[in-house]
Protein backbone atom coordinates (compact mmCIF):
# COMPACT_ATOMS: atom_id res chain seq x y z
CA UNK A 1 0.00 0.00 0.00
CA UNK A 2 1.14 3.59 -1.17
CA UNK A 3 2.21 5.87 1.68
CA UNK A 4 2.72 3.08 4.29
CA UNK A 5 5.37 5.05 5.76
CA UNK A 6 6.12 6.97 8.90
CA UNK A 7 7.88 10.29 9.00
CA UNK A 8 9.62 11.72 12.14
CA UNK A 9 10.90 14.42 13.01
CA UNK A 10 13.38 14.58 15.78
CA UNK A 11 12.77 18.18 17.27
CA UNK A 12 16.93 17.88 18.88
CA UNK A 13 18.13 18.39 15.31
CA UNK A 14 14.90 19.53 13.45
CA UNK A 15 15.73 16.29 11.36
CA UNK A 16 13.01 14.09 9.56
CA UNK A 17 13.50 10.45 8.86
CA UNK A 18 11.07 8.23 6.71
CA UNK A 19 10.57 4.39 7.85
CA UNK A 20 8.27 1.96 6.28
CA UNK A 21 5.22 0.66 8.33
CA UNK A 22 4.99 -3.01 8.07
CA UNK A 23 1.58 -4.53 9.12
CA UNK A 24 0.90 -1.65 11.72
CA UNK A 25 4.10 -1.85 13.10
CA UNK A 26 7.52 0.19 12.63
CA UNK A 27 10.52 -1.76 13.06
CA UNK A 28 12.47 -0.49 16.30
CA UNK A 29 15.86 -0.75 14.33
CA UNK A 30 14.89 2.10 12.01
CA UNK A 31 14.76 4.25 14.84
CA UNK A 32 18.26 3.65 15.90
CA UNK A 33 19.40 6.39 12.71
CA UNK A 34 18.09 8.83 14.43
CA UNK A 35 20.99 10.74 16.18
CA UNK A 36 21.84 13.99 17.47
CA UNK A 37 25.30 13.37 16.31
CA UNK A 38 27.56 10.87 14.81
CA UNK A 39 29.21 9.81 18.26
CA UNK A 40 25.02 8.70 19.39
CA UNK A 41 23.90 5.26 20.23
CA UNK A 42 20.66 5.69 17.87
CA UNK A 43 17.15 5.82 19.59
CA UNK A 44 15.61 3.23 20.93
CA UNK A 45 12.02 2.57 22.88
CA UNK A 46 11.62 2.11 26.01
CA UNK A 47 8.65 -0.54 26.36
CA UNK A 48 9.07 -2.27 30.09
CA UNK A 49 6.49 -5.40 29.66
CA UNK A 50 6.45 -5.34 25.81
CA UNK A 51 3.15 -3.61 26.40
CA UNK A 52 3.13 -2.13 22.66
CA UNK A 53 5.88 -4.36 20.83
CA UNK A 54 5.24 -7.48 18.70
CA UNK A 55 8.21 -9.34 19.15
CA UNK A 56 7.82 -11.95 16.57
CA UNK A 57 5.37 -12.68 13.37
CA UNK A 58 3.43 -15.88 13.81
CA UNK A 59 0.64 -17.56 12.00
CA UNK A 60 -0.54 -19.88 14.85
CA UNK A 61 -3.13 -17.62 16.94
CA UNK A 62 -5.04 -15.13 16.30
CA UNK A 63 -6.47 -12.91 19.31
CA UNK A 64 -8.72 -10.01 18.70
CA UNK A 65 -8.84 -8.82 22.72
CA UNK A 66 -11.02 -5.59 22.18
CA UNK A 67 -13.49 -8.14 20.83
CA UNK A 68 -13.01 -10.60 22.81
CA UNK A 69 -12.06 -13.15 19.81
CA UNK A 70 -9.50 -16.47 20.15
CA UNK A 71 -8.94 -18.34 16.79
CA UNK A 72 -6.03 -21.40 16.58
CA UNK A 73 -5.14 -21.17 12.72
CA UNK A 74 -8.06 -19.24 11.64
CA UNK A 75 -10.37 -21.89 12.98
CA UNK A 76 -12.65 -20.37 15.79
CA UNK A 77 -11.63 -21.48 19.17
CA UNK A 78 -15.78 -21.82 20.15
CA UNK A 79 -16.01 -24.22 16.87
CA UNK A 80 -12.47 -26.13 17.80
CA UNK A 81 -13.76 -26.91 21.21
CA UNK A 82 -16.92 -28.06 20.41
CA UNK A 83 -16.04 -30.82 17.38
CA UNK A 84 -12.26 -31.47 18.24
CA UNK A 85 -10.33 -33.85 20.18
CA UNK A 86 -6.93 -32.32 22.07
CA UNK A 87 -4.46 -34.08 20.00
CA UNK A 88 -6.98 -33.04 17.04
CA UNK A 89 -5.89 -29.13 18.03
CA UNK A 90 -1.99 -30.00 18.93
CA UNK A 91 -1.87 -31.40 15.27
CA UNK A 92 -3.49 -28.17 14.15
CA UNK A 93 -0.84 -25.58 16.04
CA UNK A 94 1.84 -27.18 14.99
CA UNK A 95 1.09 -28.32 11.29
CA UNK A 96 -1.47 -25.59 10.35
CA UNK A 97 -4.00 -27.69 9.50
CA UNK A 98 -6.37 -30.08 10.33
CA UNK A 99 -5.42 -33.61 10.11
CA UNK A 100 -6.95 -35.85 7.57
CA UNK A 101 -8.17 -39.21 9.29
CA UNK A 102 -5.16 -40.72 8.45
CA UNK A 103 -2.94 -38.48 9.36
CA UNK A 104 -4.81 -38.35 12.82
CA UNK A 105 -4.35 -42.01 13.42
CA UNK A 106 -0.89 -41.84 13.00
CA UNK A 107 -0.53 -38.40 15.08
CA UNK A 108 -2.28 -40.47 18.08
CA UNK A 109 -0.39 -43.29 17.85
CA UNK A 110 2.79 -41.79 18.03
CA UNK A 111 1.97 -39.53 20.68
CA UNK A 112 0.54 -42.23 22.54
CA UNK A 113 3.90 -44.30 21.95
CA UNK A 114 6.00 -41.70 23.83
CA UNK A 115 3.77 -41.46 26.86
CA UNK A 116 6.32 -44.17 28.55
CA UNK A 117 8.90 -41.87 30.82
CA UNK A 118 12.25 -43.89 31.64
CA UNK A 119 12.50 -45.68 34.90
CA UNK A 120 14.96 -43.93 36.33
CA UNK A 121 12.57 -40.81 36.24
CA UNK A 122 10.57 -42.28 38.59
CA UNK A 123 13.77 -42.51 40.60
CA UNK A 124 14.67 -38.92 40.55
CA UNK A 125 10.90 -38.25 41.19
CA UNK A 126 11.24 -39.98 44.46
CA UNK A 127 13.95 -37.82 46.04
CA UNK A 128 11.20 -34.82 46.42
CA UNK A 129 9.76 -34.63 49.92
CA UNK A 130 6.37 -35.68 50.24
CA UNK A 131 4.20 -32.05 49.47
CA UNK A 132 6.36 -31.02 47.09
CA UNK A 133 4.40 -28.53 44.85
CA UNK A 134 3.41 -30.80 41.52
CA UNK A 135 4.50 -27.60 39.60
CA UNK A 136 8.35 -27.88 40.86
CA UNK A 137 8.42 -31.46 40.57
CA UNK A 138 6.63 -31.41 36.54
CA UNK A 139 9.31 -28.03 35.51
CA UNK A 140 12.52 -30.34 36.95
CA UNK A 141 11.25 -33.81 35.40
CA UNK A 142 11.03 -31.58 32.41
CA UNK A 143 14.24 -30.33 32.60
CA UNK A 144 15.68 -33.82 33.63
CA UNK A 145 14.20 -35.18 30.09
CA UNK A 146 16.95 -32.99 28.26
CA UNK A 147 19.58 -36.01 29.79
CA UNK A 148 17.41 -38.67 28.59
CA UNK A 149 17.25 -37.36 24.96
CA UNK A 150 20.47 -35.83 24.02
CA UNK A 151 19.40 -35.75 20.64
CA UNK A 152 17.01 -32.99 21.81
CA UNK A 153 20.28 -30.70 21.50
CA UNK A 154 20.33 -30.99 17.79
CA UNK A 155 17.85 -28.12 17.58
CA UNK A 156 18.42 -26.90 14.17
CA UNK A 157 17.38 -30.33 12.30
CA UNK A 158 13.76 -30.07 11.52
CA UNK A 159 13.65 -34.40 11.90
CA UNK A 160 15.30 -33.99 15.25
CA UNK A 161 12.76 -30.69 16.43
CA UNK A 162 9.90 -32.98 15.38
CA UNK A 163 11.01 -36.03 17.13
CA UNK A 164 11.42 -33.92 20.90
CA UNK A 165 7.84 -32.29 20.17
CA UNK A 166 6.21 -35.55 20.22
CA UNK A 167 8.05 -36.75 22.70
CA UNK A 168 7.11 -34.00 24.96
CA UNK A 169 3.67 -33.93 24.43
CA UNK A 170 3.41 -37.67 25.02
CA UNK A 171 5.51 -37.29 28.01
CA UNK A 172 3.64 -34.70 29.96
CA UNK A 173 0.28 -36.36 31.32
CA UNK A 174 2.71 -39.36 32.75
CA UNK A 175 4.99 -36.83 34.09
CA UNK A 176 1.73 -34.94 35.56
CA UNK A 177 0.25 -37.70 36.84
CA UNK A 178 3.27 -39.02 38.71
CA UNK A 179 3.99 -35.69 40.28
CA UNK A 180 0.13 -36.22 41.92
CA UNK A 181 0.69 -40.16 42.98
CA UNK A 182 3.98 -38.89 44.56
CA UNK A 183 1.98 -36.63 46.75
CA UNK A 184 -0.49 -39.67 47.78
CA UNK A 185 2.36 -42.22 47.99
CA UNK A 186 0.42 -44.44 45.51
CA UNK A 187 2.48 -46.62 42.81
CA UNK A 188 2.86 -44.94 39.71
CA UNK A 189 0.42 -46.64 36.72
CA UNK A 190 1.98 -47.17 33.20
CA UNK A 191 0.61 -45.10 30.75
CA UNK A 192 -2.18 -47.08 28.37
CA UNK A 193 -1.73 -45.74 24.93
CA UNK A 194 -4.74 -47.53 23.92
CA UNK A 195 -6.65 -44.84 25.68
CA UNK A 196 -7.41 -41.53 24.08
CA UNK A 197 -4.78 -38.48 25.74
CA UNK A 198 -7.19 -37.33 28.30
CA UNK A 199 -8.88 -40.58 29.49
CA UNK A 200 -5.14 -42.60 29.66
CA UNK A 201 -4.35 -39.45 31.94
CA UNK A 202 -7.15 -39.75 34.06
CA UNK A 203 -6.32 -43.47 34.54
CA UNK A 204 -2.79 -42.75 35.53
CA UNK A 205 -4.22 -40.46 38.01
CA UNK A 206 -7.28 -41.98 39.74
CA UNK A 207 -6.76 -46.48 39.24
CA UNK A 208 -6.71 -47.69 42.25
CA UNK A 209 -7.40 -51.11 42.87
CA UNK A 210 -9.89 -52.31 40.03
CA UNK A 211 -8.47 -54.10 36.69
CA UNK A 212 -9.77 -51.62 34.40
CA UNK A 213 -10.16 -48.11 35.79
CA UNK A 214 -13.56 -46.15 33.13
CA UNK A 215 -12.78 -42.52 32.80
CA UNK A 216 -15.85 -40.88 33.46
CA UNK A 217 -17.01 -39.86 29.37
CA UNK A 218 -18.21 -36.51 30.77
CA UNK A 219 -15.44 -35.61 32.65
CA UNK A 220 -12.88 -36.80 29.92
CA UNK A 221 -14.71 -34.45 27.09
CA UNK A 222 -14.86 -31.69 29.79
CA UNK A 223 -11.10 -32.31 30.23
CA UNK A 224 -10.68 -32.30 26.90
CA UNK A 225 -12.16 -28.92 26.12
CA UNK A 226 -10.72 -27.40 28.68
CA UNK A 227 -7.37 -28.17 27.32
CA UNK A 228 -7.98 -27.76 23.59
CA UNK A 229 -9.02 -23.76 25.61
CA UNK A 230 -5.45 -23.64 26.95
CA UNK A 231 -3.40 -25.12 24.11
CA UNK A 232 -2.45 -21.86 22.44
CA UNK A 233 -2.31 -18.20 23.47
CA UNK A 234 -0.18 -16.32 21.41
CA UNK A 235 3.03 -14.41 22.67
CA UNK A 236 2.11 -14.82 26.73
CA UNK A 237 4.73 -14.94 29.65
CA UNK A 238 5.17 -18.40 29.18
CA UNK A 239 5.19 -18.32 25.54
CA UNK A 240 7.87 -15.39 25.36
CA UNK A 241 10.11 -17.28 27.74
CA UNK A 242 9.83 -20.15 25.58
CA UNK A 243 10.73 -18.08 22.78
CA UNK A 244 13.61 -15.77 24.36
CA UNK A 245 14.66 -19.63 25.91
CA UNK A 246 14.57 -21.29 22.71
CA UNK A 247 16.34 -18.26 20.92
CA UNK A 248 19.99 -19.29 22.29
CA UNK A 249 19.43 -22.68 21.04
CA UNK A 250 18.92 -24.42 24.08
CA UNK A 251 17.17 -27.94 23.98
CA UNK A 252 13.63 -28.04 23.89
CA UNK A 253 13.31 -29.43 27.52
CA UNK A 254 15.02 -27.20 29.10
CA UNK A 255 13.54 -24.58 26.88
CA UNK A 256 9.87 -25.96 28.24
CA UNK A 257 10.78 -26.21 31.57
CA UNK A 258 11.57 -22.33 31.69
CA UNK A 259 7.90 -21.99 30.15
CA UNK A 260 6.68 -23.66 33.31
CA UNK A 261 8.51 -21.81 35.44
CA UNK A 262 6.76 -18.89 34.09
CA UNK A 263 3.77 -20.36 33.72
CA UNK A 264 3.41 -21.40 37.48
CA UNK A 265 3.62 -17.27 38.92
CA UNK A 266 0.26 -16.46 39.98
CA UNK A 267 0.02 -13.71 37.29
CA UNK A 268 -0.13 -16.06 34.75
CA UNK A 269 -0.83 -19.51 34.82
CA UNK A 270 -1.00 -20.13 38.81
CA UNK A 271 -3.97 -17.39 38.92
CA UNK A 272 -6.13 -20.62 38.94
CA UNK A 273 -5.02 -22.12 42.08
CA UNK A 274 -5.45 -18.56 43.48
CA UNK A 275 -8.45 -17.91 42.14
CA UNK A 276 -9.82 -21.17 44.20
CA UNK A 277 -7.68 -19.81 47.89
CA UNK A 278 -9.45 -16.48 47.59
CA UNK A 279 -12.78 -18.28 47.08
CA UNK A 280 -12.11 -20.53 50.18
CA UNK A 281 -11.29 -17.25 51.92
CA UNK A 282 -14.59 -15.02 50.52
CA UNK A 283 -16.11 -18.23 51.62
CA UNK A 284 -20.20 -17.09 51.58
CA UNK A 285 -21.57 -14.48 49.12
CA UNK A 286 -22.83 -12.30 51.89
CA UNK A 287 -18.36 -11.12 52.11
CA UNK A 288 -17.85 -10.74 48.70
CA UNK A 289 -18.93 -6.74 49.15
CA UNK A 290 -16.50 -6.19 51.94
CA UNK A 291 -13.85 -8.35 49.52
CA UNK A 292 -14.41 -6.12 46.72
CA UNK A 293 -14.08 -3.14 48.82
CA UNK A 294 -10.49 -4.56 49.62
CA UNK A 295 -9.64 -4.69 46.00
CA UNK A 296 -10.81 -1.64 45.08
CA UNK A 297 -9.03 0.26 47.43
CA UNK A 298 -5.83 -1.55 46.16
CA UNK A 299 -4.95 -4.25 49.05
CA UNK A 300 -5.52 -7.09 46.40
CA UNK A 301 -6.37 -8.28 43.47
CA UNK A 302 -9.66 -10.14 42.07
CA UNK A 303 -8.39 -13.37 40.87
CA UNK A 304 -9.03 -14.91 37.58
CA UNK A 305 -9.56 -11.03 36.55
CA UNK A 306 -8.41 -8.77 34.04
CA UNK A 307 -5.94 -9.67 31.25
CA UNK A 308 -3.16 -7.76 29.50
CA UNK A 309 -4.95 -8.56 25.86
CA UNK A 310 -8.60 -9.04 26.44
CA UNK A 311 -10.79 -5.66 27.11
CA UNK A 312 -13.25 -7.67 26.88
CA UNK A 313 -15.03 -11.02 28.13
CA UNK A 314 -12.29 -14.19 27.55
CA UNK A 315 -14.23 -16.09 24.97
CA UNK A 316 -12.39 -19.54 26.92
CA UNK A 317 -14.29 -18.31 30.34
CA UNK A 318 -17.46 -18.28 28.23
CA UNK A 319 -17.30 -22.19 26.95
CA UNK A 320 -15.40 -23.09 30.28
CA UNK A 321 -18.35 -21.26 32.36
CA UNK A 322 -20.92 -24.45 30.11
CA UNK A 323 -18.66 -26.91 30.95
CA UNK A 324 -19.05 -26.33 34.44
CA UNK A 325 -22.43 -27.02 34.12
CA UNK A 326 -22.36 -30.09 32.55
CA UNK A 327 -19.46 -31.33 34.92
CA UNK A 328 -21.23 -30.45 37.91
CA UNK A 329 -24.34 -32.83 36.13
CA UNK A 330 -22.00 -35.67 37.20
CA UNK A 331 -20.14 -34.55 40.27
CA UNK A 332 -22.56 -32.69 41.66
CA UNK A 333 -22.76 -28.49 42.57
CA UNK A 334 -19.42 -27.19 43.56
CA UNK A 335 -20.76 -24.29 46.21
CA UNK A 336 -17.87 -21.82 45.18
CA UNK A 337 -19.52 -21.57 41.34
CA UNK A 338 -22.52 -19.98 43.22
CA UNK A 339 -19.50 -17.55 44.86
CA UNK A 340 -17.62 -16.73 41.36
CA UNK A 341 -21.24 -15.81 40.01
CA UNK A 342 -21.73 -13.06 42.52
CA UNK A 343 -18.56 -11.90 41.98
CA UNK A 344 -18.67 -11.38 38.46
CA UNK A 345 -21.65 -10.17 38.70
CA UNK A 346 -21.13 -7.50 40.90
CA UNK A 347 -17.69 -6.95 39.37
CA UNK A 348 -19.10 -6.55 36.09
CA UNK A 349 -21.78 -4.13 37.09
CA UNK A 350 -18.53 -2.00 39.47
CA UNK A 351 -17.39 1.16 38.16
CA UNK A 352 -13.62 0.28 38.96
CA UNK A 353 -13.55 -2.97 36.90
CA UNK A 354 -15.41 -1.45 34.39
CA UNK A 355 -13.77 1.80 34.11
CA UNK A 356 -10.06 -0.79 33.98
CA UNK A 357 -12.02 -3.12 31.35
CA UNK A 358 -11.72 -5.91 33.53
CA UNK A 359 -13.49 -9.31 32.69
CA UNK A 360 -12.78 -12.94 33.90
CA UNK A 361 -10.31 -14.72 32.54
CA UNK A 362 -9.41 -18.60 31.60
CA UNK A 363 -8.71 -18.80 35.33
CA UNK A 364 -11.91 -18.10 37.07
CA UNK A 365 -14.08 -20.69 36.45
CA UNK A 366 -11.53 -23.63 35.36
CA UNK A 367 -10.35 -24.44 38.72
CA UNK A 368 -14.01 -24.49 39.97
CA UNK A 369 -14.07 -27.46 37.30
CA UNK A 370 -10.84 -29.32 38.27
CA UNK A 371 -11.95 -29.19 41.77
CA UNK A 372 -15.58 -30.63 41.29
CA UNK A 373 -13.21 -33.49 39.17
CA UNK A 374 -10.80 -33.96 41.90
CA UNK A 375 -8.04 -32.51 42.05
CA UNK A 376 -6.45 -30.15 44.75
CA UNK A 377 -5.78 -26.39 44.08
CA UNK A 378 -1.62 -27.06 43.75
CA UNK A 379 -2.59 -29.72 40.70
CA UNK A 380 -4.50 -26.41 38.61
CA UNK A 381 -1.89 -24.79 36.99
CA UNK A 382 -0.19 -27.87 36.29
CA UNK A 383 -3.45 -29.40 34.17
CA UNK A 384 -2.63 -26.02 32.49
CA UNK A 385 1.21 -27.02 31.58
CA UNK A 386 -0.40 -29.87 29.62
CA UNK A 387 -2.07 -28.53 27.22
CA UNK A 388 -0.20 -25.41 26.61
CA UNK A 389 3.01 -27.57 26.05
CA UNK A 390 1.41 -27.70 22.63
CA UNK A 391 1.31 -24.21 22.07
CA UNK A 392 4.90 -23.46 23.38
CA UNK A 393 6.36 -26.20 21.05
CA UNK A 394 4.31 -24.74 18.21
CA UNK A 395 5.95 -21.87 18.70
CA UNK A 396 9.27 -23.13 19.17
CA UNK A 397 9.09 -24.72 15.80
CA UNK A 398 7.97 -21.63 14.36
CA UNK A 399 10.35 -19.75 15.61
CA UNK A 400 13.43 -21.97 14.77
CA UNK A 401 12.45 -22.12 11.23
CA UNK A 402 12.02 -18.05 11.04
CA UNK A 403 14.70 -16.77 8.96
CA UNK A 404 14.18 -13.50 11.41
CA UNK A 405 15.45 -15.71 14.34
CA UNK A 406 18.01 -14.56 16.44
CA UNK A 407 18.97 -14.99 20.10
CA UNK A 408 16.85 -12.68 22.51
CA UNK A 409 18.82 -9.53 23.85
CA UNK A 410 16.74 -6.70 24.72
CA UNK A 411 18.72 -3.45 25.54
CA UNK A 412 18.29 -1.10 28.23
CA UNK A 413 18.64 2.54 29.59
CA UNK A 414 21.53 2.31 32.36
CA UNK A 415 20.70 4.44 35.77
CA UNK A 416 23.16 3.44 37.60
CA UNK A 417 26.49 5.07 38.78
CA UNK A 418 28.61 6.87 36.55
CA UNK A 419 32.28 5.28 36.66
CA UNK A 420 33.89 5.35 40.07
CA UNK A 421 37.15 4.14 41.70
CA UNK A 422 37.19 0.87 43.78
CA UNK A 423 37.61 1.56 47.85
CA UNK A 424 39.39 -0.76 49.98
CA UNK A 425 37.28 -2.73 52.69
CA UNK A 426 38.68 -0.89 55.13
CA UNK A 427 37.56 2.69 54.22
CA UNK A 428 34.20 1.62 52.43
CA UNK A 429 31.33 3.81 54.50
CA UNK A 430 28.61 1.79 56.08
CA UNK A 431 25.23 2.80 53.62
CA UNK A 432 22.65 -0.42 53.65
CA UNK A 433 21.09 -1.62 56.66
CA UNK A 434 22.31 -4.56 57.99
CA UNK A 435 19.07 -7.48 57.80
CA UNK A 436 19.83 -10.79 58.47
CA UNK A 437 17.68 -13.43 56.23
N1 LIG B 1 -8.00 -7.08 40.34
C1 LIG B 1 -8.02 -5.77 40.64
N2 LIG B 1 -7.48 -4.81 39.88
C2 LIG B 1 -6.90 -5.20 38.74
C3 LIG B 1 -6.83 -6.55 38.35
C4 LIG B 1 -7.42 -7.50 39.20
N3 LIG B 1 -7.42 -8.80 38.89
N4 LIG B 1 -6.20 -6.65 37.18
C5 LIG B 1 -5.85 -5.41 36.84
N5 LIG B 1 -6.28 -4.53 37.78
C6 LIG B 1 -6.14 -3.07 37.75
C7 LIG B 1 -4.72 -2.66 38.06
O1 LIG B 1 -4.53 -2.49 39.44
C8 LIG B 1 -4.62 -1.38 37.27
O2 LIG B 1 -5.30 -0.37 37.97
P1 LIG B 1 -4.74 1.16 37.96
O3 LIG B 1 -4.85 1.59 36.53
O4 LIG B 1 -5.61 1.89 38.91
O5 LIG B 1 -3.30 1.06 38.43
C9 LIG B 1 -5.43 -1.67 36.01
O6 LIG B 1 -6.39 -2.64 36.42
C10 LIG B 1 -4.61 -2.21 34.85
O7 LIG B 1 -3.97 -3.40 35.28
P2 LIG B 1 -2.48 -3.79 34.94
O8 LIG B 1 -1.91 -4.54 36.09
O9 LIG B 1 -1.73 -2.60 34.45
O10 LIG B 1 -2.71 -4.77 33.71
P3 LIG B 1 -1.67 -5.78 33.10
O11 LIG B 1 -2.02 -5.96 31.69
O12 LIG B 1 -0.28 -5.34 33.41
O13 LIG B 1 -1.92 -7.13 33.94
C11 LIG B 1 -2.85 -9.16 34.65
C12 LIG B 1 -2.69 -8.17 33.49
C13 LIG B 1 -3.52 -10.42 34.14
C14 LIG B 1 -1.48 -9.54 35.22
C15 LIG B 1 -3.71 -8.50 35.77
O14 LIG B 1 -4.98 -8.23 35.25
C16 LIG B 1 -3.82 -9.40 36.99
O15 LIG B 1 -2.95 -9.35 37.85
N6 LIG B 1 -4.92 -10.22 37.11
C17 LIG B 1 -5.04 -11.17 38.22
C18 LIG B 1 -4.20 -12.41 37.96
C19 LIG B 1 -4.81 -13.28 36.89
O16 LIG B 1 -5.99 -13.59 36.90
N7 LIG B 1 -3.97 -13.76 35.96
C20 LIG B 1 -4.37 -14.65 34.88
C21 LIG B 1 -4.27 -14.00 33.54
S1 LIG B 1 -5.15 -14.86 32.22
C22 LIG B 1 -4.44 -16.40 32.01
C23 LIG B 1 -2.97 -16.41 31.87
O17 LIG B 1 -2.36 -15.64 31.14
O18 LIG B 1 -2.38 -17.25 32.52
Amino acid sequence: MENETLTITDNRTQKAYTVPIFRGTIRAMDLRQIKTDPEDFGLMTYDPAFMNTASCQSAITYLDGEKGILRYRGYPIEQLAEHCTFLEVAYLLLNGDLPTKDELDTWNYDVMRHSMIHENLKKFMDGFHHDAHPMGILLSTVAALSTFYPDGRAVNDAKYRRKQVVRLIGKMPTLAAYAYRHRLGRPYIYPDPELCYTKNYMNMLWKRTEPNYVANPVLARALEVLFILHADHEQNCSTSAMRVVGSSNADPYATTAAAISALWGPLHGGANEEVLRMLDEIGSKDRIPAFIEEVKEGHRKLMGFGHRVYKNYDPRARIIKQVAEEVFEVTGRNPKIDIALELEKIALNDEYFVKRRLYPNVDFYSGIIYQAMGFNPDQFTVLFGIPRTVGWLAQWQEMMSDTDKKIARPRQIYIGEEKRDFVPLTLREHKHELVGV
